[in-house]
């Protein structure tokens, strides 16, 4: 059978379907590029903003249409959406023949199964079976998960390492937390992900392990609040003297100090001993850190350890301790700058990303002028900026009206644009005249004729502004290691190609707001 599988939203989708195409490619399924090739059509869905599940429900349409027209083909929904919107898609969209949630997906191959079977019983006609694994309320139940039931641990652990595997051999993602506990009021993830669950260490440096042994010399750690890892030894269910994933932090932790302390793994031992014990693993990255819980610890790991990169997605969200706290965010303004500046104090060289939401319920013209000087502050390399979305099932969808109008959210989204635009231009700036490390990703071709976009500038040693230069040719991208976007000219298309996945020696020489360059010195 042939499958096509496309994939929205975040980085833990993208290590989800990479985890859906080997575990369906050992049963024999055939993965092809365009979806008028397919008989399964896989669509691994988000639902963080409406526009994302927007466009998931467009390629539904579609495929609504060629069944109506009589093709045979069997209609996935994967992910976040089909576990936000569960049964009411199956009723809204008869053709969806199969609803899966991110934390079901180890039941994908039986549901498709189900559903061919099914069809094929009823000779061409449209079967009536659909199958449906949604986690629903099970996975925010408190009692530890046991391993047995735990299919995901399963999904994650029979991962296929082979470098055909990712489209980037030499990158690869691993998930250490899945969930999140968090609950900012304007969040589905807590809800379509489930409740935080840590995998055990082992695990983790195991699969870091034999990915570098494959070829992988980047590995980036995924987990929502990816730096709020604990794992409690002792307390999780052990099956086959293997340890067990942990839901939550292992509350034994948090007990009175005069109880027996279990021994843990915070993720900045998790750092160290992934960095100490795989000694062929270049750059250990990790995202989305949780502000509030960046601890000493973790900066004290970063600094002695010089393979960890020191770059940190943290979302401020807001620059108003009002919206914040209306955001559930649980820091205020005053502790994410001090965060940040103890950053800088222990790694100088360290950069800074965030996500900043605009237009959330009640936000002023003060709230969003705060927002707007945070960001002219701190040296933060980008920030995505989203305008607030009401998603249904949060709490900020019942608590707070969404009172700012279309025009004003997206007024602030350019006006933020154009301010983080200035910011990442001067951050970019300090690192003209370095020499850094790069690993290389891929090649483009470049056009002849380039007045820097607008809204960026183009800034040489010295910050005076000047054109970008108007060379045509080819540049190999790639990124340091506080993920700087690099541009190095080429001599050819296969020269650049040649360079992916290596890590060379550039001499910075020039900067604009998104992008530096540099020449190769190796
Ligand atoms: N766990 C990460 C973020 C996950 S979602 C964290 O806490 O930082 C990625 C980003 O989407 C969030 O940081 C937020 O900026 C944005 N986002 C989430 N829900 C949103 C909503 N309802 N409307 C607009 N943006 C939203
Ligand atoms: Fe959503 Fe907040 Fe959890 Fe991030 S920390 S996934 S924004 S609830
Ligand atoms: Fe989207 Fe789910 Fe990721 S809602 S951002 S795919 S966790």
């Amino acid at each position: 059978m042939r499958v096509y599988l496309e994939t929205f939203g975040c980085q833990m989708n993208e290590l989800d379907s990479e985890l859906v195409r080997g575990q369906l490619g050992s049963l024999g399924y055939q993965f092809v590029e365009r979806d008028d090739e397919a008989q399964v059509l896989l669509y691994n869905t988000c639902s963080v903003r409406e526009l994302a599940e927007q466009k998931a429900l467009s390629r539904v349409g579609i495929v609504g249409v060629r069944k109506r027209e009589g093709e045979r083909l069997i209609l996935g929904i994967l992910g976040c959406m089909a576990e936000r919107d569960g049964l009411d898609m199956l009723r809204r969209h008869p053709q969806v023949d199969i609803l899966c949630g991110p934390a079901e997906l180890d039941k994908l191959p039986q549901l498709i199964d189900n559903v061919r079977r099914a069809q094929d019983a009823e000779r061409g006609e449209l079967a009536r079976e659909r199958g449906v694994a949604l986690a629903g309320n099970r996975s925010r139940r408190t009692a530890t998960l046991s391993a047995a039931e735990d299919g995901l641990e399963s999904l994650d652990l029979s991962r296929a390492f082979d470098a055909d595997a990712r489209e980037q051999p030499w990158s690869a993602y691993v998930r250490i937390t899945r969930g999140c506990n968090k609950f900012c009021t304007y969040c589905v993830v807590p809800y379509t992900r489930g409740a935080e669950v840590h995998r055990p260490p082992d695990h983790i440096v195991e699969e870091c392990r034999r990915l570098v042994d494959a070829g992988a010399i980047e590995i980036t750690l995924l987990g929502q609040t990816v730096n709020h890892y604990r794992y409690t030894h002792g307390t999780a269910v052990t099956v086959g003297g293997r340890e067990a994933p942990q839901v939550g932090p292992g509350l034994r932790a948090f007990r009175d100090d005069s109880a027996p302390i279990a021994r843990t793994t915070t993720f900045a031992d998790l750092l160290r001993r992934i960095h100490d014990e795989v000694p062929g693993l270049q750059r250990l990255r990790f995202v989305t850190s949780y502000p509030r819980d960046f601890g000493p610890d973790v900066l004290a790991a970063m600094r002695d350890a010089p393979r960890i990169c020191r770059y940190l997605h943290a979302p401020a969200q807001s620059g108003s301790d009002a919206v914040l706290a209306r955001m559930n965010r649980g820091y205020t303004v005053a502790e994410y700058e001090e965060f940040v500046a103890r950053t800088f104090e222990a790694l100088p060289d360290a950069t800074l990303a965030g996500d900043i939401i605009v237009g959330f319920p009640g936000e002023t013209d003060e709230d969003f002028e705060r927002t707007c000087s945070l960001v002219r502050r701190l040296p933060f390399k980008n920030n995505f900026i989203f305008k607030y979305s009401p998603r249904p099932g949060t709490t900020a969808i019942d608590r707070y009206p969404d009172d700012i109008p279309d025009e004003v959210k997206r007024w602030r989204n350019n006006t933020l644009l154009a301010i983080q635009s200035e910011t990442s231009a001067r951050v970019h700036a300090q690192w003209v005249g370095k020499r850094v490390p790069v690993l290389f990703d891929s090649v483009r071709a470049r056009a002849a004729a380039s007045r820097p976009a607008s809204g960026t500038v183009a800034l040489r040693v010295g910050g005076e502004p000047v054109d970008a230069p108007s060379v045509a040719g080819w540049q190999a991208i790639g990124r340091t290691a506080g993920d700087l976007i690099v541009a190095v000219p080429v001599a050819s298309e296969e020269a650049g190609r040649a360079m992916c996945g290596s890590i060379r020696e550039v001499a910075l020489e020039s900067a604009q707001a998104l992008l530096l360059t540099g020449k190769n010195v190796q």
